[in-house]
């Protein structure tokens, strides 16, 4: 649980290889972990982008979003984690779909990458839709192109690459399979709720296959507490052990919407005590 190298990789944006051998044994592409900065402290979930079986070890990356994210970035090589769980959650299914188009927004980027290349060793024909707000926030894109056979990126603000968002660029990819009748078998988006939800509505009359990988609050991570129930097709599902990844065509995105929102006022409460 000893964190052995640091990285600040972006703005407010933090990479950790940890020192965590039987979950590096164990982790792969789509599971999580769920940790404790400290012994009084929340249990957050965060996403193995990477798992080295030779070195022992696992990376996170993390945006520095609240209270304990913010604690989290404070630690120094050398320091421990005061527990981590994991390989918690069910893998994402990888086999050889054909072509697949694979979207990341935001910090969902860092969990797209161990997707898109374990999609990719597969022999799978990878186009990388990725957003972000603005060019300073854009991580991992050499890691993205590297297993990419086409590779697109968007800034709302227009500093890198496509002025827009992720689902413009989709939108293009989808009119031309229409036109030139190319088949995508597959369609994996991570991010914000409102990208994941406009992906799906985008993919649902071309009736593509689309997973989306829902980031509900957790507390144990383990199905026990029911923090994190989301509907999917009428039927109530625990995210940390049925998902993370769903059906993007079948999820109720409006009660996830709301959902997430419950706690924003000890949220802000939280930040409040740690800026003053
Ligand atoms: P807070 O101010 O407490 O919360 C900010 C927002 O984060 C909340 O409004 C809520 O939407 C979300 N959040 C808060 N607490 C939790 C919680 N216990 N569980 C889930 N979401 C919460 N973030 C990353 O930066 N990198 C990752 O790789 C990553 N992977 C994730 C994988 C999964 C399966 C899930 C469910 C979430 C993942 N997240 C990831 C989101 C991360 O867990 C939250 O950003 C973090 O918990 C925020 O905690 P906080 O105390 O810093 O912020
Ligand atoms: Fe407790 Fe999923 S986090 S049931
Ligand atoms: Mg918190």
């Amino acid at each position: 649980m000893k964190i052995l190298e640091k990285e600040r990789i972006a703005e407010n944006l933090t990479k950790f290889i940890i020192d965590s051998p039987l979950i590096a044994q164990k982790a792969l592409p789509g599971q999580f972990i769920v940790l404790m900065v400290r012994e009084n402290g929340e249990r957050i979930p965060l996403t193995i982008v990477e798992a080295d079986k030779k070195k022992k070890t696992i990376t996170i990356i993390f945006q520095e979003v609240g209270y304990t994210t913010k604690i989290l970035g404070k630690l120094a090589v050398g320091e421990s984690l005061y527990s981590l769980t994991g390989p918690l959650g069910k893998p994402t299914p990888i086999k050889n779909y054909g072509k697949v188009i694979v979207l990341g927004g935001g910090v969902g980027i860092a969990e797209l990458l161990p997707i898109a290349k374990a999609l990719k060793q597969k022999g799978n024909h990878i186009s990388t839709i990725l957003g972000v707000k603005t060019k300073g926030l854009l991580i991992l894109e050499q890691e993205l192109r590297a297993v990419s056979d086409e590779f697109y990126i968007t800034t709302d603000d227009g500093s890198y690459g496509k002025k827009g968002f992720t689902v413009d660029i989709l939108k293009d990819l989808l009119t031309k399979y229409e036109i030139l009748n190319t088949k995508y078998e597959l369609v994996y988006c991570v991010g914000p709720i409102p990208m994941m939800r406009a992906v799906s509505e985008l993919t649902r009359p071309f009736k593509i296959k689309t997973i989306v990988c829902l980031n509900s609050i957790m507390i144990d991570g383990t199905g026990m507490c029911g923090c994190c129930r989301v509907t999917v097709a009428g039927a109530v599902k625990f995210t940390c052990v049925d998902g993370p990844d769903f059906d993007g065509h079948l999820v109720d995105f409006n009660e996830l919407t709301i959902r997430q929102k419950r706690f924003l006022e000890h949220e802000k409460e939280s930040i409040c005590k740690l800026d003053g």
